[in-house]
């Protein structure tokens, strides 16, 4: 008896959490109430008034909103450009997710009194379901910015479960895109536009996180297009078309002896175009940690410099005493399978790894990369790694074939 009155209050139970989930998901339908347009908290958008305060009231409405009127979206208009000086986003927000709705177009500050803060220039922190997207721009005009300054244009940091889709972003004053402390990310059909000759315009860059698609974007930069730094695991890249720019890049890891640590990162179905590196993992002399489980498949060459680079003893400087640090970042489980294409120098594939610790496990399969000089050859060095390469061209000195 008891049991079956038990039975009742749970099925009165269910249908009730039934109808309730069913009346929040119609309320999605009614988008009006749960959109937040910055114009209508005094955005001026002509380029020239401040809008950073605008920017930042909607953003504190959207943020408080529940979801019952659908997830809140915080819009910036179309047709309109919005001047935005040093801005945080923070979460957590009431809802679990928030949309920022970017149609219109964001400049950065050109004179230094504007730049509140030299680090760091629109900040989103601490917010779960965060979704950016909607077609527009942010454009840095980072030229003046790009002797003096470190601005990071576009950071993320502890934002889980985010989505960053349809945007166009030009000339950061620095990296374009960071992420920090993120969990479940996903990226697609970005641009990300600098001038080859910028200093430090890294197009993404990922440390502390995991669980990240990137996918169909085109970066131009002036660095890498993605460097994937410490405590990064997890990570797909695929249909990024690089170029010009520094390639896809593992590292710099382990340096001033740290103890750094990335894996499982594959990339697939990418092209570097006139880049200066390919598929690079670098790491540096003294360090410590690893680089593993990592992958380049599918990638096509279009004439990059040092279209595959493996190198543990990295030291641009010469700074560091060989002879006193033997430790490196283990370097293990690396595949290049598919990579075809030319190379603008002779010197295709370098693997240069450290006497002490070595490479294991380098596997190169299906490479082809013939010169982009008419009638030269191409070659590869290698030091110091285990592994093996089959239909491998070059060939591979220190890898079994
Ligand atoms: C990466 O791709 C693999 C193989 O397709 C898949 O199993 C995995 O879930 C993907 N990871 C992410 C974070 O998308
Ligand atoms: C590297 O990342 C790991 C995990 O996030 C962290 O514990 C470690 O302190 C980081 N290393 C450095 C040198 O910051
Ligand atoms: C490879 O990436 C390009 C974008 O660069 C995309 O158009 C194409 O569909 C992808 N191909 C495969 C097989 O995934
Ligand atoms: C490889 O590393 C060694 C040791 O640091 C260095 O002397 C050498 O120049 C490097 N070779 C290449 C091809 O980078």
């Amino acid at each position: 008896m008891q049991c079956l009155v038990l039975l009742i209050a749970l099925f009165i139970l269910l249908i009730h959490a039934s109808a309730s989930s069913c009346t929040s998901r119609l309320g999605i339908g009614l988008e009006s109430a749960a959109i937040f347009d910055v114009l209508t908290y005094g955005a001026v958008g002509d380029g020239k008034a401040d809008d950073t305060q605008a920017f930042l009231k909607a953003w504190a409405d959207a943020c408080k909103a529940s979801e019952a009127q659908g997830i809140p979206t915080l819009k910036m208009p179309s047709g309109k450009t919005f001047f935005l000086k040093p801005a945080d986003f923070r979460g957590p927000c009431k809802s679990k997710g928030i949309t920022v709705q970017l149609e219109g177009t964001i400049i950065a500050p050109q004179n230094s009194g504007d730049w509140t803060r030299k680090d760091r220039w629109i900040v989103f922190s601490g917010i779960d379901g965060l979704i950016l997207t909607g077609g527009g721009q942010i454009d840095g005009q980072g030229s003046v910015w790009w002797k003096a300054c470190s601005v990071k244009a576009l950071y993320f940091d502890k934002c889980n479960g985010l989505q960053l889709s349809k945007l166009r972003h030009l000339n950061s004053p620095r990296n374009h895109i960071g992420l920090n402390d993120c969990d479940g990310v996903q990226i697609s059909d970005l641009q990300i536009l600098a001038p080859a000759d910028s200093p430090n315009t890294d197009g993404i860059d990922i440390a502390s996180s995991c669980n990240i698609e990137i996918m169909d974007s085109v970066m131009q930069t002036g660095d890498d297009c993605i460097a994937i730094n410490n405590g990064t695991s997890h990570i797909n890249i695929t249909g990024v078309a690089c170029g010009p720019g520094h390639g896809i890049s593992v590292g710099s890891l382990g340096k001033n002896g740290a103890y750094d640590t990335v894996e499982e990162v594959h990339v697939r179905n990418c092209t570097f175009t006139g880049t200066q590196n390919g598929a690079r993992i670098k790491t540096w002399k003294g360090g410590s940690g690893y680089a593993r489980k990592i992958s380049f498949e599918q990638i096509v060459l279009i004439g990059p410099q040092n279209p595959i680079i493996i190198d543990q003893n990295y030291d641009p400087h010469g700074v560091i005493n060989a002879g006193s640090l033997q430790n490196a970042v283990e370097v293990s489980d690396v595949t290049f399978r598919d990579v075809r294409g030319t190379s603008a120098t002779e010197l295709a594939i370098a693997i240069n790894c450290s006497g002490g610790t070595g490479c294991t496990n380098v596997v190169l399969e299906q490479v082809d990369i013939k010169s982009a000089v008419p009638g030269k050859m191409t070659y590869a060095s290698c030091n110091n790694a285990h592994g093996e390469a089959k239909a491998c061209n070059p060939v591979v000195p220190c890898v079994a074939h």
